[in-house]
């Protein structure tokens, strides 16, 4: 997909604007706390209806403002739509697409796709397993879209599991739900592997061009040792699940690990290389909805030099520049230079400055400062 515009009005420092998109490649620049990742996190709203910096909506709103409003055009599955959107300091969000109500998130994420490489994200290898879990069924979902519903409806079954725990006497207390979680967990875990084993290869072709002396590779922890079925470990586990109050082996627990040898990546890798890492992840999913004729997210970069060496970001805006046509893709970054040959790159190039919340579209794309 390719968003052409995008008006934003009352949403964290940024002053009212309408911007018109570049289809390929848009860069948003300017000092520190300018405002440029609030650019970013609009896209990133209107694909998932809340920012991916925090969960708390009212943050986003300006301060002393009600509501944000962001309204978009685009360009999906060839044809053209018009998305409104409006989240209110009481919680409340307003979806329109095409004049018409959106009442479920789901519906958003398969008409306007996003992907984003952010900072924060860059302590994925060393945080817990929710979020490594959260990226890998996002590409999931993309690739399946059947996905969500067997998640949807496991979780429900395990959330009631859970519950029934606290007062079930024996086993065969629910045993019934077990008969229907078993199979949508085995489901689930299937899609899950099947993605891993898509994205594996494209992953590794990825991550050796970025870093040539370690080798890495995914794997993905079903949520239970691999090797013992759920239908031997839940009724095995009811005792200890009992005493604990939740579900011990679930889909809930499955992780996307990434080694290094027989080490966890974490514990081996640098600092640097782990960003690599991400980043390589991140683009092996973006490559592997494009090779599978899916819709193309955009894809958001937020602060592209800070956090790599200049010999690594090199490599990265390499990658960059080779992305098809139809990739759109937003940069934000303090400085330009080192970007000067990827725009050069690029003959459909658009450049915002961004000043105090004021964002003002630099007119000669080729020729930055
Ligand atoms: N709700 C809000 N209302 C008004 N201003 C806000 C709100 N939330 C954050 N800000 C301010 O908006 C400014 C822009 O923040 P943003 O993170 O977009 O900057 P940035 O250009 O990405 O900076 P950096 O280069 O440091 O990452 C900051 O000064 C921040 O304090
Ligand atoms: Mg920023």
């Amino acid at each position: 997909m390719q968003i052409h515009n995008l008006s934003i009005s009352h949403l964290r420092n940024i002053q009212p604007c309408k911007l018109d998109f570049s289809d390929q490649l848009n860069i948003i620049y300017g000092d520190n706390a300018a405002g440029k990742t609030s650019i970013l996190e609009a896209l990133y709203i209107l694909g998932n209806g809340r920012s991916f910096r925090t969960a708390k909506h009212a943050k986003v709103i300006e301060h002393q403002q009600d509501a944000f409003t962001l309204f978009a055009q685009f360009q999906s599955l060839e044809s053209q739509h018009k998305l409104g959107l409006k989240r209110q300091r009481n919680g409340d969000i307003t979806i329109k697409l095409n004049q018409e109500s959106v009442k479920k998130l789901s519906d958003l994420a398969t008409t306007f796709p996003v992907q984003v490489l952010a900072p924060e994200q860059y302590e994925l290898l060393s945080k817990g397993p929710s979020a490594r879990r959260k990226l890998l069924d996002w590409g999931v979902f993309h690739v399946e879209h059947s996905f969500l519903n067997l998640w949807q409806r496991s979780l429900k079954i395990l959330l009631h599991r859970n519950q029934l725990l606290k007062t079930a006497k024996s086993y065969r207390d629910i045993e019934i739900w077990d008969k229907q979680l078993i199979p949508l967990s085995e489901a689930i875990t299937e899609k899950r592997q099947r993605y891993v084993e898509q994205l594996s290869p494209i992953y590794q072709n990825i991550i050796e061009q970025f870093i040539t002396d370690v080798d890495t590779r995914l794997h993905l922890y079903p949520g239970w040792a691999a090797q013992k079925s759920l239908t031997d470990l839940l009724p095995e586990q009811f005792d200890k699940d009992r005493r604990v109050g939740f579900t011990q082996s679930s889909i809930q627990k499955a992780d996307l690990k990434i080694y290094s040898g027989s080490q966890l990546a974490v514990e081996y890798l640098s600092r640097g290389q782990q960003k690599m890492v991400i980043t390589a992840l991140k683009l092996a999913q973006l490559k592997l909805m494009q090779q599978q004729g899916q819709q193309y997210p955009i894809f958001l970069l937020d602060d592209i030099g800070a956090e790599l060496d200049q010999h690594h970001q090199q490599k990265l805006l390499k990658f960059l520049a080779n992305q098809p046509e139809k990739q759109q893709i937003f940069i934000t970054c303090v400085h330009l230079d080192p970007l000067k040959s990827l725009i050069k790159r690029y003959n459909k190039a658009s450049l915002f400055h961004v000043e105090h919340g004021r964002v003002q579209q630099i007119e000669e794309p080729t020729q930055p400062n």
